[in-house]
């Protein structure tokens, strides 16, 4: 496996996901000591960017005796220069800060830039740089306000790169991580088969016959690790799913469908009036969200009383909600309700997330190997308080009929003209406005559905997409055709920022 050391810079899941490209295991850790360090002997370290500078007083800088390991060692951006400020290099204020697309030049062999052009563009962003290499170092590319944009000491495989070579900008990064990995001797075995395999093999071992619950809910991470549990324990799993009358059409069905195909317990409750009654006459957008995330607790702590205590509980957490809540930096913009939160009303041993150690792409690859099918496995992020937040204003059995049906259109026809594919998230949303429109040779006064559908890698920020104008034309008549009480429907052009993706 290959470490890397996290010094709190925005790309450092991306370095992650950059070696696992190669089919090598990745762990990103903050601030482990060397004891740590040593236990998970790692095969090569990779120190990465971070917001701070080397020299000042409190700075988060590698013990010094990693680089006494023997094994290679990368650092990226703030990570070079904690590697020559630790080996005995400068590093200081840079005279011009680099930030963007920047021209490198190779100016000495490395077996880290094996087959990468002499001169091409790479990531910046740093105003410190390294004046000085430490002893033993030798200046390997440059850029024109960086003349150590690159450096190593080729005898103990130690390297320093001032540019980001996992931003995909990076035009060359992908090589020179696939070249560090070969430094590493590292055997490229990480599969998704074999990951599956030992997984099961290890929670066999660890519950036994021991009971287990797992709160489903129909996405993609709580459904993996349905089923991994499934093929670990059978029977003794027990799989809650609520349906809150919020999923989109059809969706209670499908997941039903799909598990009762497996070994398992499955219960699902409908709630669907419980929830609608809570949500009667609330149109505040949070109050709605705090009522769907309370009333989910309630359903499942009052079905899980009387399947009595189990041993364990499931939750689906995936890597980068892990390092993410390492590093402390959740914003809340909106209180988020998923299936995770549900420890402190449920009387369990131990919590077990199988998926801790994987990212998004790799949990559906993961689901395609368990056999769950495509409708699962790729499914779109939906959020836990479902349609109550796409329906603005109160919520009502009426509407949420009328979004189901306008969503399930839309998403009907961009799975038809194949523009799914490149979409994060895609959707349809039931405005609180009325407006006059002419059907037949009458006047309506109906509602506006709007679509949205966004471009995103990480959610945080996101784009409108383009979707074409022929598609959406389509949409549009069907949903005013085929969707009683809606006559008009608009388009949302707004990025995130200043909007968000979802409209409450
Ligand atoms: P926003 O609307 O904040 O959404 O831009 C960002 C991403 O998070 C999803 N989302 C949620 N997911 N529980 C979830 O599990 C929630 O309460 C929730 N609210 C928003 C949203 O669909 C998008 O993918």
């Amino acid at each position: 496996m290959i470490l890397v050391l996290d010094f709190g810079g925005q790309y450092n899941q991306l370095i992650a996901r950059r070696v696992r490209e190669n089919n090598v295991y990745c762990e990103v850790h903050t601030a482990l000591s060397m004891e740590k360090i040593r236990a998970l002997q790692p095969e090569g370290i990779i120190l990465t960017g971070g917001p701070q500078s080397v020299y000042e007083n409190n700075s988060l800088l590698p013990p010094k005796e990693i680089f006494e390991l023997g094994v290679p060692i990368l650092g990226i951006c703030y990570g070079a220069q904690a590697m020559a400020h630790v080996l005995g290099g400068v590093v200081k204020p840079a005279a011009v800060s680099e930030y963007g697309k920047t021209e490198v030049e190779v100016v000495g062999a490395s077996k880290i830039f094996v087959g990468v052009e002499k001169k091409s563009v790479a990531w910046m962003s740093h105003t410190d740089r390294i004046f000085s290499a430490p002893e033993n170092f030798v200046v390997t590319a440059a850029t024109k306000n960086c003349p150590v944009a690159a450096m190593e000491n080729p005898a103990k495989n130690f390297y320093a790169v001032q540019f980001h070579p996992e931003v995909v900008h990076t035009v060359e990064g992908a090589k020179i991580f696939s070249n560090f990995v070969d430094v590493c001797g590292c055997r490229r075995d990480w599969k998704m088969s074999s990951f599956v395999a030992d997984t099961i093999a290890q929670l066999k071992n660890k519950i036994g016959g021991g009971k287990v619950l797992c709160a489903l809910s129909g996405g993609v991470d709580s459904s993996v690790a349905a089923v991994l549990l499934s093929k670990a324990v059978g029977k003794n799993l027990t799989c809650v799913f609520v349906d809150h009358g919020l999923l989109r059409k059809n969706e209670a069905a499908e997941v039903e469908e799909v598990f009762s195909k497996f070994d398992l317990n499955f219960i699902k409750v409908d709630a669907s009036e419980r929830f609608l009654n809570k949500l009667r006459g609330v149109v505040e957008p949070e109050r709605k969200r705090k009522i769907i995330g309370e009333e989910f607790i309630r359903v499942f702590e009052e079905v899980s009383k009387k399947i009595g205590a189990v041993d364990y509980l499931v939750q689906g957490t995936i890597y980068p909600d892990v390092i993410e809540s390492g590093l402390g930096k959740s914003a809340v913009i909106k209180s988020h309700h998923n299936v995770g939160g549900l420890p402190d009303f449920v009387d369990f041993k131990e919590i077990v997330e199988p998926l801790r150690l994987l990212f998004k792409d790799e949990v559906r690859q993961a689901g395609r190997e368990l056999g769950l099918p495509e409708n699962i496995v790729s499914r779109q992020p939906f959020p836990g308080p479902g349609l109550g937040i796409r329906i603005i204003g109160e919520v009502t059995a009426e509407k949420v009929k009328i979004v189901q049906e306008a969503d399930a259109i839309y998403r009907e026809e961009i799975f038809k003209a194949g523009v799914d594919k490149n979409l994060a998230q895609y959707f349809a949303a039931l405005t609180n406005m009325r407006s006059v429109g002419v059907m037949g040779d009458g006047r309506t006064y109906d509602c506006a559905i709007a679509l949205r559908a966004v471009l995103t890698s990480d959610f945080m920020t996101a784009e409108a997409a383009q979707i074409p104008w022929e598609v959406l034309s389509v949409v549009a008549n069907r949903i005013v055709n085929e969707v009683r009480g809606v006559n008009r429907v608009l388009y949302d052009c707004t990025s995130k920022p200043p909007a968000t993706i979802e409209f409450e």
